[in-house]
């Protein structure tokens, strides 16, 4: 079986294991947390890095960070992964769903607009004026674009938006390391970008995550919510409720070695990508998912749109090429049902029905590709 999305192992990642084991440094204190947080940073163009243990717990402390609450709305796009939506829910906050845009499938901006524009009204508060939802009554306090599939959406007319609502931003970039807009890198957008680092994502650390900011108090505070709020090096003193969010020193040190070889993966990924962009195009009735221009993606997990999504489906799984349908929109799963969604057409519907993953791992060989295209070929041409 070619599988989906497999980590590449082949740089210093057994070595830098190994120095942890040997030196006992093996839990979230150690030097390679340090060292994986600064690649990861610097890497992106941010100021500060704080691991954390996944993407989720690093989007839950983002808006712990930025002081969304229960009281608050998070607008959100429909289609996404759950851990999004998920983390919205951590807080006690509701989710708006915003459905996707046809082409690019990122959160359709007019519609968000709309919904801005014509469902909320500003107040002025203590802490300043927001916009509020006309039938919850609930602040709208932030929104957490996510860049699906490292795909990029416009975010120059996105912080436009934020800046216009008086909306914070906080970037789903968990599928982005590595890709831009405008020759800026995903996560640094808004006032805070999450990365993760899970088994399939463009460099894993088996589990991980890392929250970008510029912003130094964010950073200090992300720090020391994520380690339990411990208020003394010496004492347990802890000065209000923390989490144990942090990343141990055995992946991070996974982590640094698999970002050494990053900019060899992230050329390994654009070859896949242009591989099946030209040899499927024209073939059956597939369609690709549109790149917005300025947009360079990280070319993370090759998906595209056929009327044929389920039977294309069984047909590779059943013919040695690992393949997986898109994510279910978050309106449709009974946890969100309730929540608010904006659409007009409801695109996530058949963005869902229509799109399938088929194998984008960075080693992927050209052998591989052949088989995964002439499958695909087969599947069109045998009736
Ligand atoms: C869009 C999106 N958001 C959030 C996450 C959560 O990241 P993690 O699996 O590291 O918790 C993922 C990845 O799994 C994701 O793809």
């Amino acid at each position: 079986m070619i599988p989906l999305s497999i980590p590449q192992i082949e740089g210093n990642e057994w070595k830098y294991v190994q120095d942890c084991l040997n030196t006992g440094w093996i839990s979230s204190a150690g030097s390679y947390v340090t060292q994986f947080e600064e690649m990861i940073a610097e890497y992106a163009g941010a100021k500060y890095g704080i691991a954390c243990m996944n993407g989720t717990a690093g989007l839950h402390m983002a808006q712990i960070l930025l002081g969304v609450t229960e009281d608050d709305h998070v607008i959100a796009p429909n289609i996404t992964f759950i851990a999004t939506l998920n983390a919205i829910k951590y807080t006690g906050a509701h989710p708006i769903l915003i459905d996707v845009d046809a082409a690019n499938w990122q959160m359709d901006l007019n519609l968000l607009e709309k919904y801005l524009s014509t469902k909320t009204e500003a107040k002025t508060t203590a802490e300043g004026t927001f916009r509020f939802d006309t039938t919850t009554g609930k602040r709208v306090r932030a929104i957490m674009p996510v860049h699906v599939l490292g795909n990029v959406g416009d975010m120059k007319r996105m912080l436009a938006i934020a800046i216009k609502y008086n909306l914070v931003i906080i970037e789903d970039s968990t599928e982005a390391l590595g890709s831009t807009f405008e020759g800026k890198h995903a996560g640094t957008f808004g006032k805070i970008g999450v990365f993760s680092f899970n088994g399939n994502k463009i460099i894993s650390t088996g589990g991980g995550g890392v929250i970008v900011t510029d912003d130094e108090e964010l950073a200090k505070r992300a720090k020391h919510l994520t380690t339990q709020a411990k208020a003394s090096a010496m004492d347990y003193i802890h000065d209000e409720i923390g989490y144990n969010y942090r990343l141990v020193n055995v992946l991070a040190a996974i982590g640094v070695a698999q970002m050494e070889k990053f900019p060899e993966l992230l050329k390994k990924k654009k070859v896949m990508d242009a591989y099946y962009r030209k040899h499927l195009q024209g073939v059956g009735d597939i369609q690709f998912q549109e790149i917005p221009e300025g947009t360079d993606p990280n070319c993370w997990l090759f998906t595209f749109s056929t009327s044929r999504m389920r039977e294309l489906l069984e047909y590779l799984n059943a013919n040695g090429v690992q393949s997986r349908p898109f994510w279910m929109p978050m309106n449709q799963l009974e946890m969100f049902k309730e929540d608010i969604y904006v659409t007009e057409k409801d695109v996530s519907a058949s963005v869902y029905t229509d799109s399938i993953s088929i194998p984008s791992s960075a080693g992927i060989t050209e052998e591989q590709l052949e088989t995964v295209v002439e499958t695909i070929k087969a599947f069109y041409s045998k009736d």
